[in-house]
């Protein structure tokens, strides 16, 4: 219908993501020792509930920090991290409070067994992604990190090799399809298991669909969060008006104009009260457009 507003019911917040926001606010509501509460890098990439959470006391810190907050409260966020993180905290009294998503901790635990079996790690993901940081801290020495096709293409590991390959749990899955194709030519004894997360496909999926009808394509979420740019990707395939917004503020009168069909998603770290307030009130503009 011409002037609709369409929202994915999928956009925002994941499992993974809701459960390690929730984790932090329960923390702090909880917490009645001295000991004071971090996360480990923003829980989110969403400026406004990091910011929320700080002003509540939970502040985020790095690797380097660890020393100083010796004996304090550090939450693991949904992420998750290397081996050598939950190392350092036990040896500086650190306790930690451990919210990594449940399926991210399955590829590490998968990482953990294969490398110990002596099988190489192939991870299908962005290397400078703190999820892939994380995995590789479980997968041995050996472990390789490809991103796209032309990297699948270039690896050149010795024709004996026994390589397990698994995925980044937001990465495309027809790009990783590709890539295991191409690897797959090398004749190495592989192992495939596509640890690419159901939320992800789900998201993308609903994400295409409600771009393929409309004229006008929101993508609410942080430009620089892995899985917002994966969204605008395929929005903007199926949607050449695809524009990231991240907050209400940022609507113009070129996203709402009446007639136009706007459709609306978001990635898994924009908070349900965001993607409310721009849903209605781009229903509200249109219809006072009309
Ligand atoms: Fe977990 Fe999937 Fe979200 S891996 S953090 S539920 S995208």
């Amino acid at each position: 219908m011409k002037g609709e507003v369409i929202l994915a019911k999928s956009a925002g917040f994941c499992f993974g993501v809701r459960r390690a926001v929730d984790t932090v606010y329960e923390q702090i509501r909880s917490n009645d020792s001295d000991r004071k509460i971090y996360t480990f890098g923003p829980i989110i990439h969403n400026t406004e509930v990091v910011n929320d959470l700080k002003d509540k006391g939970a502040e985020p810190v790095e690797e380097a920090d660890l020393e100083r907050i010796r004996g304090q409260i550090l939450i693991i966020r949904s992420h998750g991290v290397s081996r050598r993180i939950y190392e350092k905290a036990r040896a500086l009294d650190i306790r930690v409070v451990d919210a990594t998503c449940p399926f991210v901790k399955k590829i590490h635990e998968i990482a953990d067994e294969e490398s110990t079996r002596g099988r190489i790690l192939v991870i299908i993901g962005d290397a400078a992604h703190p999820e892939v940081q994380g995995i590789l801290g479980w997968a041995g020495e050996d472990a390789v990190v490809i991103r796209d096709e032309e990297e699948a293409m270039a690896l050149n590991l010795e024709k004996s090799a026994r390589i397990t390959v698994v995925a980044q749990t937001t990465f495309n899955s027809n790009k990783f399809n590709n890539i295991v194709e191409i690897i797959n030519k090398k004749g190495y004894d592989i192992r495939v298991i596509n640890t690419i997360c159901n939320a992800t496909r789900v998201r993308q999926k609903e994400a295409s669909s409600v771009a393929k009808q409309v004229d006008t394509m929101l993508v609410i979420g942080d430009r620089h969060s892995s899985n917002t740019q994966k969204l605008f990707d395929i929005c903007k395939a199926y949607c050449k008006d695809t524009y990231y917004i991240q907050t209400v503020k940022d609507l113009n009168e070129q996203n709402l104009q009446s007639g136009i069909r706007v459709g609306i998603t978001a990635g898994a770290s924009t908070p349900n009260n965001i993607i409310q307030e721009v849903f209605l009130t781009c229903q509200k503009k249109k219809i006072s457009n009309r």
